[in-house]
């Protein structure tokens, strides 16, 4: 009787909620029939750098398209990727092949539910973000522990037994045991912060690294090191609210310092503007001769110069007569009499006037 049960269960496990891959008598997965067919159908125009429609069908997740406004989604006849190459209402660049592609690509959305690939082990919606059963699900049902995944796809997570790797996405680095650290998944042995970010980039150039160094090492001398709760919410535990309850990317949730003299920053995922720092504020954004108050979140340091958040000097009565460098004779605390910034400390105890939420004058 018990074996019975347990039989039962582990049938239901993988065929019950929905078919792995479609109707059973007709499965279709991207692997297997997909990618083929749109490599001899769409390829053509739709990969490259400068791919038609702005749409590449060179990859799953291309192919689904972005996480907010998807291409195709499970379940739905009316996804834009079949709408598109309806031969009822398919356009004419869309019409020549939309007789070979059309009815395997709507088993495919329809009762494939976009399977990613038939496989005795994984849900065909292992790598789509939509589905219950994306993989990240998978480690979060396990508490955010990793071992499960280790047992076959290696410790190192770079494709063990099953020589199927995950750090082709990702650049993970879960100790045995499953139990990730802080550094895990972005960060290094240093700090949480990136360099690496979420994707393996350690580049300034990429989005998820950025400015992170700059701000937390301070490249430029010219303040103490920024918190990370001035920019987003620091997660106590992997699994605190806010940390990986939402896909990516980051909340940026400004705090603190960034809020100062009534400054209401803001964020659009390449620039920061109208924050206290860079010059927001009642005070410093009514500054007439301030040059760069919205830094680009990866164009580097240069826009860190005497004269962008502020002018050097103000363009206001008070500096009327003042040149820089001649501001320490008001400023004592805030500039040396060369011009640069006072310092005091060194690493991640140094301190500064400067950037501090207040304007120093005098001694
Ligand atoms: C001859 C070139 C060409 C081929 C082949 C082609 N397309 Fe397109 N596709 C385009 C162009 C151009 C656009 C943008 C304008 C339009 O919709 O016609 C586009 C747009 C699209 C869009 C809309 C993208 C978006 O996000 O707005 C989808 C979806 C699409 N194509 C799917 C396919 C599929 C699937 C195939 C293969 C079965 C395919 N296309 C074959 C040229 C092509
Ligand atoms: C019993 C072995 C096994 C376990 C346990 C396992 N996997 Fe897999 N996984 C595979 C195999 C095998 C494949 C390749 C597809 C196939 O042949 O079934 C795969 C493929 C994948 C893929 C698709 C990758 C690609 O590029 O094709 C992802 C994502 C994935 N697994 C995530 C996970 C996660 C996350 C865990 C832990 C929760 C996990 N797997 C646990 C065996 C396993
Ligand atoms: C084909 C690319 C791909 C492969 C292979 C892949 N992942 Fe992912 N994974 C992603 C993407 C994309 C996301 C983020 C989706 C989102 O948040 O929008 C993600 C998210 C995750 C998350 C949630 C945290 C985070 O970084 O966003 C974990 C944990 C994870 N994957 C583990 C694994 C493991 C373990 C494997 C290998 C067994 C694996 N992944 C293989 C693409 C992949
Ligand atoms: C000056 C503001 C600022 C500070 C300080 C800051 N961050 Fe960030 N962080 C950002 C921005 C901006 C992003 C990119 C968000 C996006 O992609 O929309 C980001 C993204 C991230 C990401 C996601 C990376 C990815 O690949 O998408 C992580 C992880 C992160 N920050 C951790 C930290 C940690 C840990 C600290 C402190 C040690 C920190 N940050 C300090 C502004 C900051
Ligand atoms: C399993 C992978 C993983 C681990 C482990 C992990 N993070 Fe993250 N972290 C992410 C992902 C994914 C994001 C971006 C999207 C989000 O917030 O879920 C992120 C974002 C962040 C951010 C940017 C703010 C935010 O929440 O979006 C900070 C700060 C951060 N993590 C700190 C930490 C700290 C501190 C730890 C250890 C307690 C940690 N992370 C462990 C995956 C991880
Ligand atoms: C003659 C004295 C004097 C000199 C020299 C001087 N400042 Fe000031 N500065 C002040 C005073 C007084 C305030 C406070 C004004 C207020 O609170 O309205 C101030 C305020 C500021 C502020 C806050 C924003 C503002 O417009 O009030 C900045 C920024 C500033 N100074 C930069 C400089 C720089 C840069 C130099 C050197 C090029 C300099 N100051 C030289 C007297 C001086
Ligand atoms: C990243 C933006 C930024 C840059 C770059 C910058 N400042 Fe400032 N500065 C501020 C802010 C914000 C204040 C407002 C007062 C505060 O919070 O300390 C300020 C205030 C000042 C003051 C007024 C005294 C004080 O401490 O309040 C002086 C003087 C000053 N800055 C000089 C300089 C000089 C000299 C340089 C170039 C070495 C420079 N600043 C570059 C943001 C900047």
């Amino acid at each position: 009787m018990r074996s019975i049960v347990v039989l039962t269960v582990a049938v239901c496990a993988c065929s019950e909620a929905r078919p792995l891959q479609g109707e059973l008598a007709n499965p279709v997965s991207w692997k297997e029939e997909i990618a083929p067919l749109f490599t001899a159908n769409c390829n053509s125009c739709h990969s490259g750098a400068a791919p038609a429609g702005g749409y590449r069908t060179t990859s799953y997740a291309e192919v689904l398209g972005p996480y907010d406004t998807p291409v195709a989604v499970a379940g739905d006849a009316t996804s834009k990727l079949l709408r598109t190459i309806d031969p009822a209402q398919a356009d004419a660049v869309h019409k020549p092949v939309s007789e070979a592609a059309y009815s395997q690509t709507h088993a495919w959305v329809v009762d494939g539910q976009l399977s990613y690939f038939r496989s005795a082990t994984h849900e065909g919606g292992i790598l789509n973000p939509h589905d219950g059963e994306f993989h990240s699900n998978l480690v979060r049902a396990a508490g955010w522990n990793f071992s499960e995944c280790q047992h076959c796809h290696g410790d190192d997570l770079a494709g063990g037994k099953v020589a199927v790797s995950c750090q082709g996405c990702h650049v993970l680095q879960v100790p045995a045991g499953g139990v990730p650290t802080c550094a895990s998944c972005h960060g290094s042995p240093q700090s949480p912060a990136p360099p690496r970010d979420l994707t393996g980039n350690t580049n300034a150039s990429a989005r998820g690294v950025g400015a992170h160094q700059a701000h937390l090492v301070g490249k430029t001398l010219i303040a103490s090191p920024v918190a990370c709760g001035t920019c987003h919410v620091v997660p106590a535990k992997v699994d605190s609210p806010g940390h990986l309850d939402h896909p990516r990317p980051a909340t940026v949730t400004f705090s603190n310092l960034a809020l100062g003299d009534g400054a209401k920053p803001s964020w659009n995922g390449a620039t920061c503007s109208n924050v206290y720092c860079h010059g927001g504020g009642t005070k410093l954004a009514s500054d007439p001769a301030a040059l760069l108050r919205a830094p680009a979140w990866t164009a580097g340091t240069s826009q860190a110069f005497c004269g962008s958040c502020h002018g050097a000097p103000p363009g206001d009565s008070v500096h009327a007569n003042v040149t820089y460098p001649n501001c320490s004779g008001c400023h004592p605390r805030t500039v040396t009499p060369q011009g640069g910034i006072v310092i005091s400390g060194t690493g991640d105890t140094r301190t500064s006037a400067h950037i501090n939420g207040q304007i120093d004058v005098g001694p």
